[in-house]
Order: C-alpha cells, then sequence, then structure tokens
C-alpha cells in the first residue's frame, strides 16, 4: 500500500487532469515529490513543459472518453485527481461549455472508477456552491445550496453525483469546497478569486492595480500550500473518517481586497490600488464572507498553516528571490 512517506513502489499510479491549471501544478509538483516522477501521470489539453520535464505528461481531453480510459490503462491509474474545470468568471461567457466540461468530465471519470475499481478519486468543489440565500458568516456544511453561477450550478450537481456513485457503487470519492486560491508558482484563470493574485504580482511588479471586485467586498481564501496539503490530507485519510461523501467545508483566511492591499503594503510598500468592480463583484457578492469547517477538522483533522500575513511574506520573500519555476 502506498504510505504518503515517500517514494511509490507499489504498481498503481497517480492521474491528475487538469494538470496544467493553478491548482494542478502545485499538486502535481508535490505527488510528484512524495510518490516519484515516474508515478504521477500529469495530462491536460494545455502543455506544460515543467510538468513535461519532471515525470510523464499526456494530452487528455476528459470529455474524450476512450482517450481517458487508454490513459488510464497504458498507465496502471490506481488514483485519480481530477481537477480539469472551468471556473466561475469565465463559466458565466461560455454557459454550455462549462456545464459539459465540469459535469461531463467528472461523469466519465466516476465511470471510469467504477468500471476499473479505481481505488480514490479526489474532486474539488468550491464555495461557489452557496449562493445569496446561505449565510454569509461562518457558512455551515448544511445550508441551501442556491448558487447564481453556472459554475456553482455545475458543483452542486458535482457533489450529489460524488455522493451517489459512493453510495450506489461504493467509489471512494473525496471532495473539499475550496476557496479561492492564492499561489505564486502557477497561472490561475478564469475565477473571480483570481484577483488576489493579480494584485500580488501587480505590486511586487510596482504597478497600478485595478481591482475587478469592490474594496470591502470579503471572501474565503486559501494559500496553496494549505490547498495542496488539505487535497493530499483527505486523499490520505482513513476511509471510515470520510463522514462527508458531497464535499466538505474548508477554511483558512477571509479578506477582502482593501485588508489585502493593506497587508501587501506593510511587505512591499505598495499602495497603488484602484477600484472598478466588474461583473465579478456581483458573483463573489453572492458567496459566503467566511466559512466554517469543523467537520474537516473533527473528521480528517483538517487544520491551515498560513494566515493572511504569513501568506503575503512567504509569497513576497519568494518571488524577490526569483524562485520561481520556469513554466
Ligand atoms: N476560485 C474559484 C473561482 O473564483 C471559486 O472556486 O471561480
Amino acid at each position: 500500500m502506498r504510505t504518503g512517506t515517500g517514494i511509490n513502489t507499489e504498481q498503481k499510479n497517480i492521474l491528475v487532469t487538469g494538470a496544467s491549471g493553478q491548482l494542478g501544478y502545485e499538486l502535481t509538483s508535490r505527488l510528484r515529490q512524495r510518490h516519484g516522477g515516474d508515478h504521477v501521470i500529469a495530462t491536460d489539453i494545455r502543455e506544460n513543459h515543467s510538468l513535461a520535464d519532471s515525470g510523464p505528461f499526456e494530452y487528455l481531453d476528459v470529455l474524450d472518453r476512450k482517450q481517458l480510459e487508454d490513459i488510464i490503462e497504458k498507465h496502471d491509474i490506481g488514483e485519480i485527481y481530477h481537477l480539469a474545470a472551468i471556473l466561475s468568471a469565465r463559466g458565466e461567457r461560455e454557459i454550455e461549455a462549462t456545464w459539459k466540461l465540469n459535469t461531463d468530465g467528472l461523469l466519465n471519470v466516476l465511470n471510469q472508477a467504477r468500471i476499473k475499481e479505481i481505488k480514490r478519486i479526489f474532486w474539488p468543489s468550491s464555495i461557489a456552491v452557496f449562493g445569496p440565500d446561505a449565510p454569509r458568516e461562518q457558512t455551515p456544511q448544511n445550508t441551501p445550496l442556491n448558487p447564481n453561477t453556472v459554475y456553482g450550478i455545475s458543483k452542486v450537481a458535482g457533489e450529489q453525483w460524488c455522493a451517489y456513485y459512493h453510495r450506489r457503487f461504493g467509489v471512494d470519492v473525496r471532495s473539499v469546497r475550496y476557496p479561492g486560491l492564492i499561489g505564486y508558482k502557477s497561472e490561475p484563470g478564469g475565477g473571480t478569486t483570481d484577483y488576489a493574485v493579480d494584485m500580488l504580482r501587480t505590486a511586487i511588479n510596482g504597478q497600478t492595480f485595478v481591482c475587478p471586485v469592490g474594496r470591502n467586498t470579503r471572501l474565503p481564501m486559501m494559500y496553496m500550500e494549505d490547498a495542496v496539503k488539505a487535497s493530499i490530507a483527505i486523499m490520505e485519510a482513513d476511509p471510515n473518517h470520510i463522514r462527508i461523501r458531497t464535499s466538505y467545508n474548508l477554511a483558512s483566511i477571509s479578506f477582502a481586497p482593501h485588508e489585502l492591499a493593506r497587508v501587501i503594503q506593510q511587505y512591499t510598500g505598495f499602495r497603488n490600488v484602484d477600484y472598478a468592480p466588474d461583473e465579478r463583484d456581483a458573483i463573489a457578492a453572492s458567496w459566503p464572507d467566511s466559512i466554517d469547517d469543523h467537520e474537516a477538522q473533527r473528521d480528517w483533522g483538517w487544520n491551515p498553516d498560513y494566515d493572511i500575513k504569513e501568506m503575503v511574506q512567504t509569497i513576497h520573500q519568494a518571488v524577490t528571490a526569483a524562485d520561481v519555476p520556469d513554466k
């Protein structure tokens, strides 16, 4: 059995879909450190040179069932991190493509898991499952899920599909509702919460940042290190401890753009932020301010490491030391 503490010596390998994405890049890199580069198969429709250099990389459109099946067979896959998706802001511009990729892509993976008896699946849900009628503060695990966005609708449906495949076919699929993810090693794309990454990058480059989210619009956020830690922790937890088979609430930090700008100013001296809220502010305003994640803490020991200051300081130090990998 894979121990999770070193190089994987067992037969079965790990597949990551959407590996070139913001989370995919960092999660694949960490999984390769833990299990060995050859045992983690990175896939995407966009090639990433850094990932292609550190282990196997395959073109994969998760909507192509045959391609997915062939890759699972070719690489003897026993575990899948299924990350390929279109995020919230882009989703509002590409309604049908978002529904199709986010929902049919997941169904294709769940069906392969059932047929091929894949040991375990990770699939990310999001704070976007919540809509305006969920409590804004400390949003609980179980509350009305009436999202405003196609992305949110696809995540609510996806959560139900995960619970269904677990109940009906015994597929061991595990999920967390990620807040906005903030990292510096990979490019975000199409998300509402991406503004935070853009603000940090612009500040470090000393330019003026025009923020598309209103200065007081608070959102739950998380440093990428914690997001990677959560994915691996839930996947390595004892199956008997996973009591929620839709998706776990997950929390770390919450802030509004002006609060992030203030912390960035402390570390970089940067103070040039203008606010020009666009349609992303309306999406953000429909999501919670903060999340109650006590179930994740109780069931599989979730505990984030970074607050907002530690996150900004870490990113600032890393970027100014030019510790950014070639892409
Ligand atoms: N970060 C995502 C987005 O902004 C939410 O899960 O779309």
